[in-house]
């Protein structure tokens, strides 16, 4: 968990760090006894620069970043502040077309970037509330150009703002590149994938992707550690997902070449996504693996709860295409998707029960 979380961190969809958080898992899969086979796949993704001066009545210079998924274009307008970016924030005549100063907090980036767009802003340059510049992500595309800034710039904007009108020029470009992904598949040797217990090892561009997804990933590999070879647990394989967060890429990749190259489809699939932090175990996706599953965990003594599926992850992939697939995971998680899901915040006793679940798991389907 710590290699991928902290020694190499923040693991984007097709970045060189993907790459080497692949060859790590490769390598501990060979290194138990699997054979090992990177899938190969091409992705695609944008990469944003960030500008922003202030052009009268003084000419500064700043360092903003650009927020992942921002809209990209040039605005040079009126700078004007929003509070925390929240619809009474602004004045009930609207921006009317200048850039909102909004502080980082309470909202996300996303819902601040709309709002000020509900209020005809421009442009948003949202700033830090703690010591730093940071990096955010919008999820998905924004309507109107929007930046981050440190605390210490946005602090000198808004002084800047108290002594009078400001007139800032903001820039943000996006270009789109296309690069490689990869899924990491383990098998056992000479053997069919009956059962795959599978998670996804990409990250958020905004943080070293902790509890998303390094527990899940760290945990298959603990699961794969274990698992006797030798001791007839034969047929289930382990697969290590790239590219999840820009849309189960490395998942939908795995399961159409499954199909293409005629293969037998596996029994079910075990998806592994956040475990390591939160209250609950949660297991969701295919009725009757879920109900089995939960018989098993709640044998743990670890009262796992059915729920509906309200979130996406690499299982959708397996039971779009009919193959029986769940979800294991904890809820909730307060920096998901943040700079701070960070490993100090995994608990590894998590990671433990989520393992042992799993074996057990694997055990009842192997015999039934
Ligand atoms: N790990 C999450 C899904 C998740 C959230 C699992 C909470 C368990 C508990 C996953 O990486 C994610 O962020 N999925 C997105 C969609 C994805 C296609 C970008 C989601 O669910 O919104
Ligand atoms: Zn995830």
């Amino acid at each position: 968990m710590l290699v991928l979380a902290e020694d190499i961190g923040s693991r984007p969809a097709g970045s060189p760090a993907e790459r080497q958080a692949a060859q790590y898992i490769s390598h501990q899969l060979a290194t138990y006894g699997y054979e090992t086979q990177v899938e190969e796949f091409s992705v695609e993704y944008y990469v944003e620069e960030a500008g922003l001066e202030v052009v009268s009545p003084i000419s500064l210079s700043l360092s903003p970043g650009a927020l992942r998924l921002s809209a990209a274009g040039e605005v040079t307008a009126e700078l004007a502040a929003a509070g925390l970016g929240r619809p009474e924030d602004f004045p009930p005549e609207g921006l009317k077309d200048r850039i909102a100063l909004i502080e980082r907090g309470d909202l996300s980036f996303a819902d601040k970037v709309a709002n000020a767009n509900a209020a005809d802003a421009a442009a948003v340059v949202i700033y830090n509330n703690a010591e730093g510049p940071f990096q955010g992500d919008l999820q998905a595309e924004s309507a109107i150009p929007a930046v981050s800034l440190s605390q210490a710039e946005g602090g000198q904007l808004q002084t800047l703002l108290e002594e009078g009108p400001l007139t800032v020029r903001l820039f943000v470009q996006s270009t789109q590149e296309t690069s490689t992904s990869q899924n990491i598949i383990g098998r056992p040797p000479e053997d069919d994938c009956q059962l795959i217990v599978g998670a996804h090892y990409d990250s958020v561009a905004a943080g070293p992707g902790a509890n998303d997804n390094a527990s899940g990933s760290a945990t298959l590999l603990e699961i794969a550690r274990v698992l006797d070879l030798s001791d007839g647990e034969q047929g289930v394989c382990f697969v290590a997902f790239g590219s999840e967060e820009t849309g189960l890429l490395g998942s939908r990749h795995f399961v159409a070449t499954l199909i293409s190259q005629d293969e037998p489809s596996p029994q079910a699939m075990i998806n592994l996504d956040m475990v390591g932090v939160g209250d609950e175990w949660h297991i969701m996706g295919s009725t009757s693996l879920a109900e089995k599953t939960a018989q098993v965990a709640t044998a743990l003594g670890l009262d796992p709860l059915l729920t509906e599926p309200h979130f996406s992850s690499d299982h959708l992939s397996f039971t779009d295409a009919g193959i029986p697939a769940i979800l294991i995971h904890r809820f909730e998680d307060p920096r998901y998707h943040t700079e701070s899901d960070r490993a100090e915040f995994v608990e590894p006793q998590l990671l433990e029960e989520a393992a042992k679940l799993t074996l057990l798991a694997l055990a009842e389907l192997a015999g039934s």
